[in-house]
């Protein structure tokens, strides 16, 4: 297949990466994952505003418009023929002599995508098994940053104890999955973490928001514990791999019965409907 690296459709073995890329020497730039659903982009607007909104909370300026960057994914979806998979793009800082302080203003961001087939069943997805562990990243993780090290070590520790995703906590107060964000329901009501500095403001998130206030399910976005999770009716993640899936054992404790529950059923059955 093809890649895009700065304006052009090149073959993945004509490009190589500097050893001098911010992004390779200090994690320096950002990132978006976006859903190719039949051949089209799904949200490709709201990720390419937050890909934008990200750049310049660390004052990288971005070399493209939305446009561009949206005509660019639709050559290279169709150069690719992908009908189902994800986009990845990232821009970094550019490459320059190693200095923690940025480059001089002529050192223009690099920009790389690629796309990778990912089946879309329409299946709704089974329950999965989660692992909660200590937050242990920045306080800027409305970021969606190339500096990973958090989310895969808490990733990393899920996947040795048997489970999907790893849940983290500060001090007892759940802020999102390692690469998703995370909800509960408790009597009818959906709980999902504020967009605060401490998670990503995920698109499926607020894709999810939108379909409880359009169908009637009662929601509030306000922090709660991982006691309050555990004793939950229902505990959901959401993200743009995921899309809705619920999480229906935690730490080897099942989520009340240990099944997919209504609310959640719901929301996958809404979210389907979107991608349709
Ligand atoms: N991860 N929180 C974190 C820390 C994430 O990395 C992601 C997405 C999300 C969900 O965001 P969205 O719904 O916009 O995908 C929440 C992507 C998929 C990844 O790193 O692969």
């Amino acid at each position: 297949g093809k890649i895009i690296f700065n304006g052009d459709l090149k073959s993945r073995s004509e490009v190589k990466v500097d050893i001098e890329d911010r992004g390779y020497q200090f994690g320096d730039g950002v990132y978006e994952v976006i859903r190719v659903y039949n051949g089209e982009l799904f949200t490709e607007d709201m990720h390419l505003n937050r890909l934008i909104d990200s750049a310049k909370l660390i004052q990288m300026k971005v070399p493209f418009t939305i446009a561009e960057i949206k005509n660019r994914m639709k050559e290279l979806i169709a150069e690719n023929q992908l009908k189902d998979g994800i986009v990845y793009m990232q821009l970094t800082r550019g490459v320059s002599a190693r200095t923690h302080s940025f480059p001089t203003a002529e050192v223009e961001p690099a920009f790389v995508a690629y796309t990778k087939e990912m089946p879309y069943t329409g299946k709704m997805k089974p329950g999965v098994n989660a692992f909660t562990t200590d937050d242990i990243r920045w306080l800027r993780c409305n970021i969606k940053s190339l500096n990973l090290l958090g989310n895969i070590m808490a990733k990393q520790q899920a996947v040795e104890a048997g489970c999907d995703e790893a849940i983290q906590h500060r001090d007892g107060t759940v802020t999102e999955g390692s690469s998703s964000n995370v909800s509960i329901v408790v009597d009818g009501q959906l709980k999902t973490h504020p967009a605060t500095n401490l998670i990503l403001n995920g698109i499926t998130r607020q894709v999810m928001l939108k379909l409880c206030a359009d169908h009637g399910i009662p929601y509030v976005e306000e922090a709660f514990t991982v006691e309050d999770m555990m004793a939950a009716d229902e505990v959901l993640y959401t993200s743009t791999s995921v899309e809705v899936t619920p999480i229906i054992n935690i730490d080897g404790q099942s989520i009340a019965a240990g099944e997919p529950g209504p609310i959640t059923q719901r929301l996958q059955k809404l979210f389907s409907e979107e991608i349709e």
